[in-house]
């Protein structure tokens, strides 16, 4: 059985991050979306980013979402991974992605990392692009699945008026 994991923060998981799971899952058997839980990072969704992962995979059926913390390749070795799953936007991803790779094959040369080119059309989309954009209340549809669009804007809609009352903004 052909097992891979795709890690990452998905904080909050966009429609690049859903393209590579869709592509990802019709190359094997098995695929594990890995959320990181790592203490040195808070994230902007903490336990909601494994529910809104489970909502917008929930028609793939070889998709399994797990949190993880600690080191990448000793969940994958818990769970008989035999590689790892990584999406390239640009040039840009490159060197901090194969610093990455080459690490995690130092410390497990038996789990091989795979690239996959993200689609054009979302090579320019990052969490921290739909975070920037729901904070101040632009549109995001074109950005996350339609099923978690609510969910981020309110989480923003939220903290924004909360920001805005303190700075006075809001009257
Ligand atoms: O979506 P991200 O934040 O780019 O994902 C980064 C992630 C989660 C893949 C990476 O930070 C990771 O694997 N963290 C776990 C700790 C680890 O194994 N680090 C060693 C590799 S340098």
């Amino acid at each position: 059985m052909k097992k891979a994991i795709y890690p990452g923060s998905f904080d909050p998981v966009t429609l690049g991050h859903l393209d590579i799971i869709k592509r990802s899952a019709a190359l094997v058997d098995h695929l594990i979306v890995g959320v990181l839980n790592n203490s040195t990072k808070t994230p902007l969704f903490s336990d909601e980013r494994v529910n809104m992962l489970k909502e917008v995979t929930k028609d793939i059926p070889n998709v399994e979402i797990l949190s993880f913390s600690g080191l990448l390749v000793d969940f994958a070795r818990e769970h008989n991974v035999q590689a790892i799953i990584r999406g390239l936007r640009a040039v840009t991803d490159f060197e901090y992605e194969l610093a990455m790779s080459q690490t995690n094959r130092v410390a497990a040369p038996d789990i091989d990392t795979i690239f996959l080119n993200t689609s054009l059309k979302y090579a320019y989309l990052s969490s921290s692009i739909v975070k920037e954009m729901a904070m101040y209340g632009g549109d995001i549809s074109k950005f996350v699945p339609e099923s978690i669009v609510d969910i981020v804007r309110e989480r923003y809609s939220s903290s924004y008026n909360i920001k805005a009352n303190e700075n006075g903004d809001i009257k």
